[in-house]
């Protein structure tokens, strides 16, 4: 008994030291910039922290990291993986397990974002298999067995669920805090409700998307505004930056919004098939 707690302690020390991931909290960052279609310079950066192998510690570690250090311009939550472009970028070489963000909070089959901006926004319904965010899912995953598997970790390509332990490391996402966030929605378009717009003067506000690539550019024709949120009516499907802008030239970006992937109704046991990706 005491020979495997030796060999598992030695097998754990080696991870560490064989990868580029070293002890150091947060030493291992990597930031997501314009070149590699992420956000521009004071954009999102990620940062790897070592073995944390029971979520809610995760998730812990990963609010503490910025939020209330520094001078408050940044705040941290365990990584929202929304798109292939952000998965292909954090990607890390040696594919370790790496906890994300995401839950089945109520363990009926309906995933959603858990921590960040998104936080309660859908991500993937296990009975139609209908995808709200980025769901690469292993084939067979997300499954309501062994009963509480209801957390989400990434390895390699791929998402998995586990239950509140495994041995996983963690992935914060940091990001401006003054950073608005445009909720998604289906390729049919439709309303969103843009909340916490505190730092915008609201009766001058206009909200636009433009896709630089096709030189489009639209207006969100705005339907209702109210206290520090604004419903609009979406105009435009497909990948765009979002900017809200006030008369007085406070802006902010959300970079590479994308509405829901399309979702075509099958005649599977979409629990049991993965047919997303
Ligand atoms: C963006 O990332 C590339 C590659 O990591 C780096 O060379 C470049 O300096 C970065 N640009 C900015 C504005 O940070
Ligand atoms: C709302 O925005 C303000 C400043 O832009 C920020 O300090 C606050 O944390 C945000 N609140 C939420 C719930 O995102
Ligand atoms: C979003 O803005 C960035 C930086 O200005 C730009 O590189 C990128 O092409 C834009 N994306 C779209 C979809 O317009
Ligand atoms: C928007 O730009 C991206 C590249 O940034 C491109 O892949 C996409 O097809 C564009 N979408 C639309 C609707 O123009
Ligand atoms: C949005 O507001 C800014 C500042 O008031 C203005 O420069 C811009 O032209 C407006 N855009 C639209 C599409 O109304
Ligand atoms: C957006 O805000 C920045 C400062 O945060 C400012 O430099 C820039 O001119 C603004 N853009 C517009 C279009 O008003």
């Amino acid at each position: 008994m005491s020979n495997l707690i030796v060999l598992v302690a030695v097998l754990m020390l080696l991870l560490f030291y064989i990868t580029p991931v070293h002890c150091q909290y947060g030493s291992f960052t990597k930031v997501w910039n314009t070149s590699k279609g992420g956000n521009p310079v004071k954009g999102h950066s990620y940062t790897f922290f070592p073995l944390t192998p029971i979520i809610t510690d995760a998730v812990n570690n990963c609010l503490v990291y910025r939020n209330g250090l520094g001078d408050g311009t940044f705040k941290s939550y365990l990584a929202t993986v929304d798109s292939k472009q952000e998965l292909d970028f954090i990607k890390l070489s040696w594919d370790p397990p790496t906890w994300v963000s995401g839950s089945d909070i109520r363990g009926n089959g309906h995933y959603s974002y858990s921590t960040g901006p998104q936080t309660n926004q859908p991500l993937f319904n296990m009975y139609t298999g209908q995808c709200f965010g980025y769901c690469p899912f292993n084939a067979g995953d997300p499954s309501l067995t062994p009963v509480g598997e209801k957390y989400i970790y990434m390895r390699g390509n791929n998402l998995q669920n586990a239950g509140v332990r495994y041995d996983a490391l963690v992935m914060c996402e940091i990001q401006p805090i003054s950073e608005v966030y445009i909720p998604s929605i289906g390729t049919n378009g439709g309303s969103i409700t843009i909340n916490n717009l505190t730092q915008f003067y609201i009766q001058t506000i206009n909200i636009t998307f433009s896709n630089q690539s096709k030189q489009l550019s639209k207006s969100c024709h705005i339907t209702l505004k109210q206290g520090t949120s604004v419903t609009c009516i979406v105009p435009l499907s497909g990948f765009h930056n979002v900017t809200v802008q006030d008369a007085s030239g406070v802006n902010s970006t959300h970079y590479l919004w994308k509405p829901y992937p399309p979702f075509i109704k099958a005649v599977y046991q979409s629990f049991t098939t993965n047919g997303l990706h």
